[in-house]
């Protein structure tokens, strides 16, 4: 469309034109390879371009009276938005849960767009409302395990619904409660009250008697969970949150109890929410032992698995969301671990009337008996996004997403494995699936951390410095892990500054890992003083203890600690880990819960116990059996040293 002023009809047929089918070939091109450029591109964004600066560029309040022409419009996306983007398919950034998509996803958004589906009613989208459906059920069939029975007489039936779909996993977790709520405040059999969802909370909670109302789980729940208490009436006071254990997972017993008082003093819980992957820690609720109390306090289970639920697709780690199949509802998020574009919320009800408790009506479009799914939905019309869901469970398959988890974790372990040896940084949070937390220690306060004798000023100037570090790296825009302040077991319970580590990119890959430590290296260098940084070039500086290092050079091995601890260990000991010092590495990064890797160990070793799968295994085990290997100083009885290897693995963990 050309600058210059025309008449309303000129103008009006040029419209037209627009709304016409038909490519824009040169468009197309550009769009094209300006994509393609864009996924290509392995820095994480362009350098030092703040957002303060980026705000400028779009300061006009007024729209423009003259239609611009196309070419120009595009030139200035690309030049204003395009080219400072975030590339989140970048393998170097590492930091958030927003990955690379399989290629064909460009195709299939080409396709979602032209076809323009409105899946609030079957009136448009006639097609995409069943294809939704299947990939619905399929989902719920990984996490529930229904028979087949179930899924002939449910899948299409419009008087069920196995889930529903959503923008994001806050609406997810959204709806979940939604009908947590309706369902515990549900209209009374004489039909004299007729629920919460038409008389309101107020009302509600006076007929059934009730003084207050709660939702109950962990300190680390998302605060999409804060937005839910406060849509629903809960109030974000009522969302009541419980202190995790070490393993940053919500202590149940504690939880027992605030159950028993909030029952007490005639609160209603609506949901005890349990989080299959906290978005800080990746940490996986006891999801089994939560299911247990609500089924004995009669309470919905709600599980937020909107990030950690696809280990469900892994045999290795499925056992870590034992439970899953017992919540009542379950959150998944397909623009997270699902490789799917943006705005791909779900969430799945066990039973398939649940939505029951939800549902409206109109009387020009979703009518009482009609498939349209915008009965259930808190979103009306909605693009056709399961396209991009049923697409991927044909493509990639049950094995497809094993595969790129299990790869996921694998490059989160590489990581921690890294850290653990290294005498530069320490690590915070052991991953449990693929998310860690970590940080840089100035060389002065190495020795301390070891020692484990940093005090509170210490880690005051430890955090200071890794803000610092996050800061300058973000800025500089290669590289990219995220921040955030965690309630440290290690540290008494102290707000400690982590970089946050999340690998939800399938192509991220050691040498990208590594990446991240020379960058981080790179600009710790010159931004502290010479006392924090050493000459030692080595971006990961592999821990040394010097009695070791003297005692090894002897017999010219290495002179890491953990290797040396290895080094000392006696073949029974050394069984206790497959005669493998990598699984002997791997068990020190290993959080003290239920994991596949003890199970197998324990399996192995039937006088350890508890070999079943998903068995709780305690890594104290693993650190005093390690304890127990002696690194002899000179003149050091065996005890003395058992005791000082202990302390340090202690320390060290
Ligand atoms: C555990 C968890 N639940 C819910 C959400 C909210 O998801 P969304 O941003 O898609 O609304 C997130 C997002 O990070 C999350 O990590």
């Amino acid at each position: 469309m050309s600058n210059v002023t025309m008449s309303s009809s000129e103008l009006e047929q040029k419209l037209l034109a627009v709304f016409e089918a038909g490519d824009d070939k040169e468009l197309d091109a550009i769009v094209s390879r300006v994509s393609n450029e864009f996924i290509k591109e392995t820095s994480f964004s362009t350098p030092n371009v703040s957002e303060v600066e980026i705000a400028q560029r779009f300061t006009q309040s007024a729209i423009r009276e003259e239609p611009q022409d196309t070419m120009e419009y595009l030139n200035d996306l690309i030049k204003n938005v395009v080219e400072d983007g975030i590339h989140t398919s970048s393998p170097l950034l590492i930091g958030h849960m927003t990955s690379a998509l399989p290629n064909y996803m460009k195709s299939l958004a080409k396709l979602v767009v032209s076809m323009n589906q409105n899946v609030v009613k079957t009136e448009t989208a006639k097609t995409i409302t069943f294809l939704e459906r299947e990939a619905m059920a399929k989902l719920h069939r990984l996490i529930f395990n229904r028979d087949e029975e179930f899924y002939a007489k449910h899948i299409q039936d419009p008087a069920y619904m196995l889930g529903l779909f959503a923008s994001g996993g806050t609406l997810a977790n959204t709806s979940a409660l939604w009908i947590a709520r309706n369902s515990a405040l549900k209209p009374s059999s004489d039909g004299s009250f007729k629920g919460v969802e038409r008389e309101g909370v107020i009302r509600a909670m006076r007929y059934y008697g009730y003084s207050d109302i709660a939702l109950i789980g962990s300190t680390l729940m998302h605060y999409s969970l804060d937005k839910a208490a406060d849509l629903l009436g809960v109030g974000v006071h009522g969302l009541v949150k419980i202190p995790a254990n070490a393993n940053y997972q919500v202590d149940l017993a504690m939880m027992e109890a605030k159950i028993i008082e909030l029952l007490a003093a005639k609160t209603l819980i609506c949901a005890i929410v349990g989080i299959c992957g906290t978005t800080e820690t990746g940490a996986i609720d006891d999801l089994d032992g939560m299911a247990r109390l609500a089924s004995k306090y009669n309470i919905h289970f709600h599980c937020d698995a909107a990030w950690g639920g696809p280990c469900i697709f892994s045999k290795l780690h499925r056992s870590k969301a034992k439970g899953i199949e017992l919540a009542d509802s379950v959150t998944l998020d397909g623009h997270k671990q699902l490789w799917l574009p943006m705005g791909c919320g779900m969430v799945f009800l066990k039973s398939p009337t649940a939505v029951d408790a939800v549902s409206k009506t109109a009387n020009y479009i979703i009518r009482k008996d009609s498939y349209d799914l915008g009965k259930f939905t808190i979103d009306g019309s909605r693009g056709a996004q399961a396209i991009y869901l049923h697409a991927n469970l044909e493509l990639l398959g049950l094995r497809g997403y094993e595969v790129l988890f299990d790869r996921t974790v694998r490059m989160a372990r590489y990581m921690a494995r890294c850290i653990m040896r290294s005498e530069n940084f320490e690590l915070l949070v052991k991953p449990m699936s693929n998310i860690l937390l970590y940080r840089w220690i100035p060389a002065t306060l190495r020795q301390k951390v070891w020692e484990g004798t940093l005090t509170d000023e210490d880690n005051e100037y430890i955090d200071e410095c890794n803000r610092q570090l996050q800061n300058h790296q973000k800025n500089a825009g290669k590289t990219f892990v995220s921040r955030t302040t965690i309630s440290c077991p290690k540290y008494n319970h102290k707000g400690i500054v982590g970089l946050r580590v999340v690998i939800g990119n399938p192509l991220t890959k050691e040498e990208d890992i590594d990446a991240v430590f020379w960058d981080q290296n790179a600009i710790l260098m010159p931004l502290f003083s010479t006392k924090d940084v050493t000459s030692n070039p080595a971006a990961v500086i592999l821990r040394d203890v010097p009695e070791i290092r003297v005692a090894e050079a002897a017999e010219g091995g290495n002179n890491n600690y953990f290797e040396a601890l290895w080094a000392s260990m006696s073949l029974q000991h050394r069984l206790v880990f497959n005669d493998d010092v990598d699984t002997f590495l791997d068990a020190l990064i290993t959080p003290d819960c239920s994991l596949h890797h003890d199970v197998k160990l324990r399996k192995s070793l039937p006088w350890l116990g508890g070999a079943s799968p998903g068995a709780k295994c305690s890594s104290l085990s693993l650190r005093s059996l390690a304890s127990t290997c002696s690194l002899k100083r000179e003149g050091q009885s065996d005890s003395e040293s058992s005791a000082s290897s202990d302390e340090r693995l202690l320390a060290a963990n």
